[in-house]
């Protein structure tokens, strides 16, 4: 690594994030986009990106939005078809799209349970095979999938959620071992509760709010960008001989 080489900079690189359009999504594809990144926006409802998309314009960098529900295969084909059709290649994927609101296990119902698998896991799966493929020919490749400390610790009332976010680590160390051949790094981080619009409507109570910060010892939530950054960190060269890894962003919840 050459030491004045700035290690952050995507310059060159095309970046694939699937549920981009707003929360921790959003907040990744404009940090990779600030860092140099070409962007493809992946969007359960294409539309929904038209914003986003003039804010990544304004960084100087290019924008595809795709059409993108990660439950559907033949939507996944699809738009990472059409991101490689246009851009020729694809260097870096962030798998963040994630479901699972609480609900107590014996309230669970199987259209939930195969609603919130079909999102985190399967979805998070089928999106890596189809990119891991053109990373493969291309010998290279960044991998970031969003997890969550409910993947290590376990949450009143979200056995579900935090089973897949658990799938979501192991798949990560296995698609690591799996893809290391081809020089592909692939990684998590594993968030606490960051205020988005999937989280406002119990962040915006002050005593769940309370109960929360009181388990976090930096004692505070998590803000977007403070996902986004570790994960720009484990897309860049920085992290160059990180692979498998869940890196923690809980402010301390998990080491208690
Ligand atoms: N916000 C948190 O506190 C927190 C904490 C830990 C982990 N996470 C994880 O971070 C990721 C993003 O969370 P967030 O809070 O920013 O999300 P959010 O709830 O604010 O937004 C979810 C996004 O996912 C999209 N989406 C839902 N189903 C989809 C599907 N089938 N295909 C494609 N897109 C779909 C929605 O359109 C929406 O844009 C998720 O994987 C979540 O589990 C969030």
């Amino acid at each position: 690594m050459n030491q004045n080489q700035n290690v952050y900079d995507l310059s060159g690189k095309v970046a694939l994030i699937t549920a981009a359009a707003r929360g921790i999504g959003k907040a990744c594809a404009i940090a990779l986009a600030e860092a140099g990144a070409d962007i493809i926006l992946g969007l359960r409802q294409k539309e929904s990106g038209k914003e986003l998309v003039e804010l990544i314009r304004k960084t100087g960098r290019e924008v595809l939005p795709v059409q993108m529900d990660v439950s559907s295969l033949a939507e996944i084909k699809a738009g990472v078809k059409e991101g490689q059709a246009h851009f020729g290649r694809i260097d870096i994927l962030v798998n963040n799209a994630g479901i699972g609101a609480p609900n107590p296990a014996e309230e669970v119902t199987e259209k939930d349970f195969d609603e919130t698998l079909a999102v985190n896991l399967k979805g998070t799966f089928f999106v890596s095979q189809e990119v891991g493929k053109i990373m493969i020919k291309q010998k290279a490749g960044k991998i970031v999938n969003i997890g969550s400390q409910a993947g290590s610790v376990a949450l009143s009332s979200e056995s579900v959620y935090c089973m897949t976010k658990a799938g979501v680590s192991h798949l990560t160390r296995c698609l690591a071992l799996e893809w290391a051949p081809y020089n592909i790094n692939v990684n998590a981080v594993a968030p606490t509760f960051v205020k988005t619009p999937g989280t406002k409507k119990w962040l915006d109570d002050p005593a769940f709010l309370e109960s929360v910060k009181e388990r976090i010892p930096l004692g505070r939530v998590g803000h977007t960008d403070e996902v986004a950054q570790p994960v720009l960190f484990l897309a860049s060269q920085a992290a160059s001989l990180i692979t498998g890894e869940t890196l923690m962003i809980d402010g301390g919840w998990t080491i208690q």
